[in-house]
């Protein structure tokens, strides 16, 4: 069953079309891929996802909803969370308490708050942040505050995670434990759509993968296709990338 279906979705500011023309169909309890360069487009095209900015031109549907013209907290509550590039945590609460807001505000169910209190400690303990939870934002570190805005999504419940580059900034050890947070998520139910650069994680967990180029889809396919696909490595990925994933699998095609 498709989750979600961008028709044409075209997105212009100005005179700059930061998407252009873009179809994509996501399939119920996928994760799916979203790449290309900086400037390309991916967080517009999330933005017009969840509501931020209004579609110029085109169509979304969620599980056969049409979504323009809808508001940001109504396409919440419809179950679409969201993790932001940038993180917008409330500086001035503990970290148990970003996640309680969204727990009580964000979601169409109404609950008191012991149950809200409930729910945020076992998100919590989830994400890995539970020893932290009485923390003020600015003695966290950069990794927890990726788990806080991961925490912050999935305690609205979502059916559609939308994660925008989760894993920037993060060491080797922090994006291998966020791949597999972000798989448990997906076990459990939930369809992913994952802006990443970390090409070893996209990679590593999307079953498709679409690129975006100037606001262009330039490629849509698996991860195998993606890494192999001519204009991708022009554009995006460079012949670095691909040499190195010859030799990771040890039939160096290195010149
Ligand atoms: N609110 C805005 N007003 C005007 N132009 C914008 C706005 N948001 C984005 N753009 C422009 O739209 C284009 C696409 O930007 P976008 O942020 O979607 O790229 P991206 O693929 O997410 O890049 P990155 O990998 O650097 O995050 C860029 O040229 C950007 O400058
Ligand atoms: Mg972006």
């Amino acid at each position: 069953m498709l989750i979600l279906e961008g028709h044409g979705l075209t997105k212009n500011f100005g005179g700059l079309t930061a998407v252009h023309k873009v179809d994509f169909e996501i399939q119920e309890g996928e994760i799916f891929g979203l790449i290309g360069p900086n400037g390309a487009g991916k967080t517009t095209l999330l933005n017009l996802i969840n509501g931020i900015f209004p579609i110029t031109q085109g169509e979304m549907f969620f599980l056969g909803q049409r979504l323009n013209g809808l508001k940001p907290h109504q396409i919440t509550r419809l179950g679409i969370g969201r993790a932001f590039q940038i993180v917008r945590a409330f500086e001035g609460m503990t970290v148990k308490e970003n996640v309680l807001v969204g727990s009580l505000f964000g979601t169409k169910k109404r609950k008191d708050i012991g149950t809200g209190m409930k729910e945020t400690e076992k998100i919590l303990d989830f994400v890995g942040l539970g020893p932290k939870k009485d923390y003020m934002i600015p003695e966290i570190t950069i990794a927890d505050r990726k788990r806080l805005e991961l925490a912050r999504a999935l305690v609205m419940d979502p059916k559609l995670l939308l994660l925008d580059e989760v894993m920037a900034g993060l060491n080797t050890r922090e994006v291998e434990d966020l791949m597999e947070m972000i798989f448990k998520v997906n076990r459990q139910g939930v369809t992913i759509l994952v802006i990443e650069h970390v090409m070893k994680a996209v990679m590593g967990i999307s079953h498709r993968i679409m690129v975006l180029h100037y606001g262009r889809k330039i490629a849509l396919g698996s991860p195998k296709e993606i890494a192999e696909n001519e204009e991708v490595i022009k554009c995006y990925l460079g012949e670095r990338f691909v040499r190195k994933e010859a030799e990771r699998k040890g039939h160096s095609r290195a010149k």
